[in-house]
C-alpha cells in the first residue's frame, strides 16, 4: 500500500483484508510475467502478489511508501528485493521490463507524478498493469460514514484517494508516454471477512481520526445502521468496489 497514513497494519491486512491481493492474482494474469523480465510491483504492501510474479521466473522488485508493509514484506519473502520508496518519488529510469500495481495507486495523492514515474522506469515497448479502485468506488460506504460522522456532530474529513474514471487516468498515461491499449471500470461487490468495523479500522483510519476511543463501537453500530440496506446480504457485509483496470504501452 502506499498510503499517507503512518499506521498501517499488517496483520489485520493479512489475517481480514486478505481479499486485497487473492483478487489481484486475477491481475497477473494480465501481467503474464515471463522468466528473466525485471518488474517493478508498486504499493506491493506485505508481498504476496511480489512473490507469485517472482514465482513466474521475473526478477521483481516490489516498492511501498509503509515502513511496515515493507518490514513485514522483507519477513515474509526474505529472498526478494523490496525498497521503501513513494510512487510519487520513484527515480527509476527505463529499467523495467513491465510495471504492476494493485490497489494501490489511489492512495497516492500526486497521482500525476505516480504516472511520470512509471512511465519513466519502463523501457521502450515495456508493459503497464495496474488497478485501481474508479470513480464511485467503495461510494456508499463513504456515504455512511459521512452520515455517521454528521450524525455525532464531527467533521468529514478530506478524502485521502483518488477514484479516476477511465478517460481521466488514460488521458494522464497518454500525457507520460504510454500508450493504452485496454481499459475497464467495473464493480467488484467484495465480502468483509471482519465487517465494516475492520475495513474502517483498516483503511479508514482518516475517518476515525476525530472519533474519541470510547465512541468506536457506537459509531461503527451507526455506520452498519446506514449502510446496511445497501451492503449487507445474505448475512454478510459487502464492500462496494468498483475498479479501474487499465494496460498501457511504453513508447
Ligand atoms: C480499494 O482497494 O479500492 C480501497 C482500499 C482501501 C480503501 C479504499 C479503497
Amino acid at each position: 500500500m502506499l498510503a499517507p497514513m503512518s499506521t498501517w497494519d499488517p496483520a489485520l491486512y493479512q489475517d481480514k483484508h486478505a481479499f486485497v491481493w487473492q483478487y489481484g492474482r486475477d491481475l497477473i494474469g494480465l501481467l503474464a510475467p515471463r522468466s528473466g523480465e525485471r518488474i517493478l510491483d508498486v504499493g506491493c504492501g506485505p508481498g504476496q502478489l511480489t512473490a507469485q510474479i517472482a514465482a513466474a521466473g521475473a526478477e521483481v522488485t516490489g516498492i511501498d511508501s509503509s515502513p511496515a508493509m515493507i518490514a513485514e514484506a522483507r519477513k515474509n519473502y526474505p529472498e526478494l528485493r523490496f525498497e521503501l520508496t513513494d510512487a510519487g518519488r520513484m527515480a527509476y529510469d527505463r529499467q523495467f521490463h513491465a510495471v504492476f500495481s494493485n490497489a494501490a495507486l489511489h492512495w497516492v495523492r500526486d497521482a500525476e507524478a505516480a504516472a511520470a514515474g512509471m512511465a519513466r522506469a519502463l523501457e521502450p515497448g515495456g508493459r503497464l498493469v495496474v488497478e485501481l479502485g474508479g470513480k464511485g468506488n467503495v461510494q456508499q460506504l463513504r456515504d455512511a460514514i459521512s452520515r455517521a460522522l454528521e450524525t455525532f456532530h464531527l467533521p468529514i474529513p478530506e478524502s485521502p484517494w483518488f477514484y479516476p474514471v477511465i478517460g481521466e487516468y488514460a488521458a494522464m498515461l497518454e500525457r507520460h508516454g504510454l500508450a493504452v491499449n485496454y481499459a475497464a471500470l467495473f464493480d467488484r461487490p467484495t465480502p468483509l471477512a471482519g465487517g465494516l468495523g475492520d475495513w474502517i479500522a483498516m483503511f479508514g483510519g482518516h475517518f476515525l481520526a476525530a472519533v474519541r476511543p470510547e465512541q468506536r463501537e457506537s459509531f461503527v453500530r451507526q455506520v452498519e445502521e446506514y449502510a446496511g440496506p445497501a451492503l449487507w446480504r445474505d448475512g454478510k457485509w459487502f464492500a462496494d468496489y468498483r475498479r479501474l483496470r487499465i494496460t498501457a504501452a511504453r513508447y
